[in-house]
């Protein structure tokens, strides 16, 4: 269970992004994080994985107070939080298996890896993952002979592979058609609901995420305007959570999200990367 408690964040520039954000999401639910360009979403994800430090609050992931975690601490704390980001975030000639295996960096020691020698037990669970998601049949093809919604699925099993008690899943479906993003949502909230695992979702289309979430949150300016079950998501309510905001602005945040997650991913990647140098 992750349950947050008046969080803040407040940047340096003054910027105050996360105003006293508080909820509670229980095992196997996943909520919908919505809300314009500049209401905090990436900066409430980012702030319960640490990658900015919040200023104020407390994130807990089951007893662990996430927030309080010394900087020495951090890489055993985040290995419980599964990050799952648009689907260019592999490692390109590595295999689906080693895409999958590299979830298990923080567990396994570095000479190991380098060695890529797996424990049997990480190498039989990363099996039945790529099973579960539907991937058996290209359990060895490099990652970048992989479809979009491939590449998408290997990164939810990568995730998985790490045991985590969060996943937190930043615009999974942003570059994919839109039945390929139906398959990768429905995918997600199966497994979220098998493994009672709690997910945010960091997700610009309200519509798709309607269609499969079981909670939405509606950020703005850095306070919740609304949380509840999607069917209460009135048109009424998202001009409250969206106003007036012009849909280029929208676009050019997407964009930003992206890079933000392209940069989350690289911290990922790194670790995974001295895999290549054998
Ligand atoms: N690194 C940063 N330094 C200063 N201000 C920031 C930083 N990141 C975000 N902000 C500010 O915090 C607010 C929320 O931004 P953000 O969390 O990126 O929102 P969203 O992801 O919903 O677009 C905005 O006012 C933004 O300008
Ligand atoms: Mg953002």
């Amino acid at each position: 269970m992750l349950r947050i408690e008046a969080l803040e964040k407040r940047y340096k520039t003054g910027d105050h992004a996360l105003k006293g954000v508080s909820f509670t999401v229980q095992p196997g639910q996943v909520v919908g994080l919505i809300g314009p360009s500049g209401a905090g979403k990436s900066s409430l994800i980012r702030c319960i994985n640490r990658l900015v430090e919040p200023t104020g609050g407390r994130i807990f992931l089951g007893d662990v107070d996430i927030s309080a975690v010394s900087r020495s601490d951090l890489r055993k704390a985040r290995r419980r939080i599964g990050m799952i980001f648009q689907e260019y975030a592999l490692v390109e000639r590595l295999t689906v298996m080693e895409n999958v295996l590299s979830g298990r960096l923080g567990y396994v020691s570095f000479w190991r890896s380098l060695l890529r020698r797996f424990p049997q037990g990480d190498v039989d669970k990363a099996f039945a993952l790529i099973e579960r998601v539907g991937l058996s049949d290209h359990v060895d093809k490099r990652a970048d002979a992989l479809s979009g919604g491939q590449r998408q699925r290997v990164g939810i099993a990568r995730a998985l592979e790490q045991d985590p008690e969060l996943l937190l899943i930043d615009e999974p479906t942003a570059s994919l058609d839109p039945k390929t993003s139906r398959q990768i949502m429905r995918l997600i909230c199966e497994i979220c609901a098998e493994r009672k695992l709690p997910a945010i979702i960091n997700i610009h289309d309200v519509a798709l995420a309607q269609m499969f979430v079981d909670r939405i949150i509606g950020l703005k300016a850095g306070e919740i305007v609304f949380d509840g079950h999607p069917s209460a998501l009135t048109n009424d309510v998202l001009s409250r959570i969206y106003g007036d905001e012009d849909w280029n602005a929208q676009r050019k945040a997407q964009d930003e999200d992206a890079q933000d997650a392209a940069a989350v991913a690289a911290f990922e990647i790194d670790r995974a990367r001295h895999l290549e140098q054998v």
